[in-house]
């Protein structure tokens, strides 16, 4: 696997890698501390017909002060090892310092999309998300992208951001691959102590109870809320954040739950910030 640290050499890399190949070339940003779906990412821009090339960079703008920038797992050598058992053939591993000189004033900034759940409790978060995607975008310069439904507001803002700046990019939003107990999968997760993580099971829970409820016909958003935020209560380690049911175009709270829409929750486990969703597909499938 070729690891690409410069920006300035990741252009003409992922040129050669095209010619040699002859496949479109498919983008899987990250920020390492590789799981399952990660690499389900991967998975998908293959399955796809994509040549997938991947990302490790923990973006220091997405972090606002005191959240775990500093301690963010960086475990490279085992995320190389990883990609290359996938067979990636490219990965970008550049460092913040030539991502972002010391006089860097454009930033992208989304107004509707981020302005509720993780966007009001994570101010410059997104921001910082969709300076470092659109980034990434113009270096890679990629056919297709991948992101994960797990972050189902960073995967929206970064369809709405295609939409909106006409980024000739197909984007695939894959599911949310969790732990055999239901745990969505997360680099965070290796923050949990044992009895952190029995207790990390109630957002899940939470999210399990609304979704029978959704399939029995429950459509209030204040109830399916409640049964989330329930769940949470029940756990000492557990705090909640929010649990919000919003509209999955606009990310804007509905008092109804139907076709198209998201419950969304995070919630702080011990010292870690969780979060997971249930989404009712546009036919009104709940899926977890
Ligand atoms: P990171 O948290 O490393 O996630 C990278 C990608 O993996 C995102 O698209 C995320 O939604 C997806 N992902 C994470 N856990 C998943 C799971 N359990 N199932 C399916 N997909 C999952 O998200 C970021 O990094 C950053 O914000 C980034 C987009 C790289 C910009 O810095």
């Amino acid at each position: 696997m070729e690891i690409i640290r410069d920006p300035g050499d990741i252009r003409s890399a992922v040129h050669r890698l095209r010619a040699r190949h002859g496949l479109p070339i498919g983008f899987a940003p990250t920020m390492g501390a590789l799981h399952e779906g990660h690499l389900s990412l991967i998975r998908a821009l293959r399955k796809e017909g994509y040549l997938p090339i991947v990302s490790i960079f923990v973006n220091p703008i997405q972090f606002g002060p005191g959240e775990d920038f500093e301690r963010y797992p960086r475990p490279f050598a085992q995320d190389c090892a990883l990609l290359e058992a996938e067979g990636v053939a490219c990965l970008f591993a550049p460092t913040a310092e030539r991502m972002y000189r010391a006089d860097h004033t454009v930033f992208v900034e989304e107004a509707q999309i981020t302005r509720g759940l993780c966007g009001a409790r994570r101010p410059g978060h997104f921001r910082g998300v969709a300076t470092v995607v659109l980034k990434l975008f113009h270096l890679i310069g990629p056919d297709a992208a991948a992101f994960g439904r797990k972050d189902a507001q960073q995967a929206r803002l970064i369809e709405k951001m295609i939409e909106d700046l006409n980024l000739p990019i197909r984007l695939l939003i894959c599911p949310i691959v969790r732990e055999s107990d239901g745990l969505a999968m997360s680099s965070r997760n290796r923050y949990l102590g044992p009895e952190a993580r029995r207790q990390a099971l109630c957002l899940i829970e939470g999210l399990r109870q609304a979704k029978t409820a959704y399939e029995q016909g429950e459509r209030q958003a204040d109830r399916v809320r409640a049964m989330v935020a329930d769940a949470i209560a029940r756990q000492p380690l557990a705090r909640l954040d929010y649990a919000e049911v919003v509209d999955w175009k606009t990310m804007q709270p509905v008092s109804v739950m139907g076709p198209a829409t998201l419950l969304a929750v995070a919630a702080w486990v011990d010292q870690t910030r969780l979060i997971d969703n249930l989404w009712i597909t546009p036919d009104g499938v709940p899926v977890l």
